[in-house]
């Protein structure tokens, strides 16, 4: 009998904290659609400022890269509370709901980095007090990505329940392919060094804003793709010295970075770790 307080640990995946950090295909690629975007840079590319450094703690895991197809989302156990049939919706929000806001926001891509449309993401989680519903479809439902691979989730904070560190639930899957069971984590949670499930590769970034807290993750299928002719450099550099660490830029200055060009979005002083592929809210693609 499955202890109902505690999904289950038959799908561990060890943390790699070894691997080294590297500026991705599918980086440089949300760059990219971050820069076209209907959605806000701010919401898309801010988050990533989390992702990529965390001053006390050092670089956090990146989700799995998407270089070279060989680094799929890692997959979870579904645990004990999957409930199907949840309604079509974008917002788990209802009115009275206690708990911190929290939207997350990000991409579906496949083995080749492309983004996928079309693709069906079911969230669910526990509510503020670490609590399922198990009867109806509170704070549970499904989307799909756009015509940029994107989706956004506005919900809240999820609760602690006995036994398991701060996580989302979801499944996501490609149409017509199978699905990707998995979960998603908190940076900075205690709990996350106790949890014998938390994977550090299913680490969000997090940041405060948008009057509670905003989340970024992007999911990587184990789906075949036609590669694209992706965004690799071209024809002559464009103006601009090299992105140097330690430089304080000006919005609209421009950098030349791996032989790409960039302009700067907002002003900043770089460091290692925001280097302009990894940062779409301060840099974009030009
Ligand atoms: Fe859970």
């Amino acid at each position: 009998m499955r202890d109902p307080g505690r999904d289950s640990d038959d799908a561990l995946h060890p943390a790699d904290p070894e691997r080294p950090r590297r500026i991705t295909r599918k980086a440089v690629l949300r760059a990219a659609l971050a820069a076209t975007a209907a959605v806000p840079v701010a919401l898309i590319g801010g988050p990533a400022l989390a992702r990529t450094f965390t001053p006390d703690a050092g670089p956090v895991p990146l989700t799995p890269a998407c270089d070279d197809g060989d680094h799929p989302t890692p997959e979870q156990t579904e645990g004990p509370y999957f409930k199907p049939a949840s309604p079509e919706r974008t917002s788990l929000l209802e009115p009275g709901m206690p708990g911190t806001r929290l939207t997350v926001t990000g991409y579906v891509f496949g083995r080749a980095c492309l983004p996928v449309t079309g693709a069906l993401l079911d969230f669910w989680q526990a509510d503020a007090n670490g609590a399922y519903d198990n009867v109806r479809y509170r704070l549970r439902g499904h989307q799909y990505t756009d015509s940029r691979g994107s989706f956004a989730l506005t919900t809240i904070v999820p609760g602690l329940y006995p036994g398991r560190t701060r996580h989302i639930h979801v499944k996501v899957q490609a149409p017509g392919r199978p699905v990707l069971t998995t979960q998603l984590y908190f940076p900075n949670e205690p709990r996350n060094n106790t949890d014998a499930i938390f994977d550090a590769r299913l680490l969000m970034a997090v940041r405060d804003g948008g009057g509670g807290r905003e989340a970024a993750f992007d999911f990587v299928l184990d789906l075949p793709q036609e590669p694209g002719p992706g965004p690799t450099p071209t024809g002559t550099p464009p103006p601009g010295g090299a992105w140097t660490a330690g430089t304080a830029y000006r919005a609209g200055e421009r950098v030349v970075y791996g032989g790409r060009g960039y302009v700067c979005l907002q002003p900043h002083t770089a460091q290692r770790g925001w280097e302009p592929p990894s940062v779409p809210a301060l840099w974009r693609a030009a």
